[in-house]
């Protein structure tokens, strides 16, 4: 597709085609303006998008005994996720039946019942109607009151290794066909516990950026960006290293190596819109006869030399739409507005890992997401930025086409592409561009 071309094909203001917004050629790539700025873009996003695949909700984790609670947002519709009596989840529209209030005001929390602050009406922890108040009496209710069941249930919910999933549509594919070759990116980082299993215990810390929402999707598996948005941090590595502790994680010394750790690796951009970037290990020996040795010789025996290669090393996700997992971190992206984005980070812990493991990747975490870190900051800035020079809206079409001649589709229409070119960014939008389109 010839470049000047693509001036000719730009959308006109109202409509809504995504073959306008998004263009694929065999050298070419380019998304339009307005998919990131474009009210009527971002109404037909949360009906197409959010309310018809997988949304990312909570990992079991923070709900584990019974009346356990926590709230959260598929797309803009507010949720209580509930562990009930029987251990089951339940994931409720957290919208009074009654005039609408929100039920749950608390992030997370236990509880028997859920009040409205409202007028009082009482559910249960599957959301049943338990209780009107004031029901009875003259100014009451009638006899044939037909009360309602309850809080709206949402209709599909899944799990993949502790990780909550819902949706509102009720033929949504399985969790498993959602998540294709992620559930191995997955698999890996949850095996590096020794059981298994992680835990969200931390509290999350929560940053709100005005910029597109689907900046952050894109950029959590943007191998090109670290370099640059995160010079003045790789210049402090430099100077003071892990001098106040060994963190684990970002190792790199200098630009150079730097350079040299990114360009190792895969990347990935799957037919279901997630994006993935993975650098596994290349010799277990040295970790094997290291500080740690124990704990990887029992991840060895557990899972065989080839796996430990890809557990032992790095990998990050972008769970199309709205999840993403880095470096011991969930991140969960909600969109407010067409340039409003929250983003709420939750380290885990790996279960049956030595306390060191745990405590490096915590101080990590501090070290470069938490609120007095050096990366977050430096990454919702750019975001920001990059909304602001979208509103020179003269200029029609971004670029995405960053290693497109060396990247391979493989056999269930996965791309396969190097760490730094933009696979998973145009997995993310072929996706997106399907959903869309689908009306
Ligand atoms: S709005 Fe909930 S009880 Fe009235
Ligand atoms: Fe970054």
């Amino acid at each position: 597709m010839a470049v000047t071309g693509l001036a000719a094909r730009a959308p006109a203001r109202g409509d809504l085609d995504p073959d306008d917004l998004v263009l694929e050629g065999p050298h070419t790539y380019r998304v339009h303006t307005r998919a990131y700025t474009d009210p009527a873009v971002f109404e037909a996003e949360m009906e197409r998008i959010f309310s018809r695949t997988w949304v990312y909700i909570g990992h079991e984790s923070e709900i584990p005994h019974p009346g356990d609670y926590k709230t959260a947002h598929i797309g803009r519709q507010p949720v209580i996720v509930s562990r009930g009596d029987g251990g089951e989840i339940h994931v409720l529209v957290n919208r009074c039946v009654h005039r609408g209030s929100v039920v749950c005001r608390s992030p997370r929390g236990t509880a028997n019942y859920f009040r409205c602050p409202y007028h009082g009406w009482v559910y249960g922890k599957d959301g049943s109607l338990a209780g009107i108040a004031m029901r009875e009496g003259d100014s009451g209710y009638s006899e044939h009151f037909a009360a309602p069941a309850g809080l709206m249930r949402v209709p599909s919910v899944a799990t993949y290794r502790g990780l909550i999933f819902a949706s509102f549509n009720p033929e949504v594919p399985s969790i498993e066909q959602h998540l294709g070759r992620a559930a191995f990116l997955i698999d890996n980082k949850i095996d590096q516990s020794p059981v298994g299993e992680i835990a969200l215990r931390s509290d999350p810390y929560v940053v709100t950026y005005r910029g597109n929402w689907k900046f952050q999707a894109e950029n959590i598996v943007d191998g090109y960006h670290f370099t640059f948005v995160h010079e003045g941090f790789i210049k402090l590595q430099e100077r003071y290293g892990d001098s106040t502790g060994d963190f684990g994680v970002h190792r790199g010394r200098s630009m150079a190596e730097v350079r040299r750790i990114r360009a190792r690796g895969v990347s990935w951009g799957c037919s279901q819109g997630h994006g993935l970037s993975a650098k596994p290990v290349d010799q277990i020996e040295s970790l094997l006869d290291g500080r740690l040795g124990d704990y990887y010789r029992e991840l060895l025996e557990r899972h065989g030399p080839e796996r430990l290669a890809w557990i032992a090393g790095s990998g990050a996700m972008s769970i199309f739409p709205n999840l993403g997992i880095i470096h011991h971190q969930i991140r969960v992206w909600r969109p407010l507005a067409p340039d409003l984005t929250e983003v709420t980070v939750y380290p885990y812990e790996l279960r049956g890992a030595p306390d060191e493991i745990n405590q490096g990747w915590l101080r990590s975490q501090e070290r470069f997401y938490g609120p007095a870190g050096h990366g977050m900051p430096d990454d919702v800035e750019i975001f920001a930025l990059n909304q602001q020079g979208l509103d020179a809206s003269a200029v029609d079409w971004l670029i995405l086409e960053r290693g497109i001649d060396s990247e391979r589709r493989d056999e269930v229409g996965d791309y396969e592409g190097l760490p730094s070119g933009e696979t998973p960014q145009r997995a993310f939008w072929r996706r997106w561009k399907r959903l869309m389109a689908e009306g």
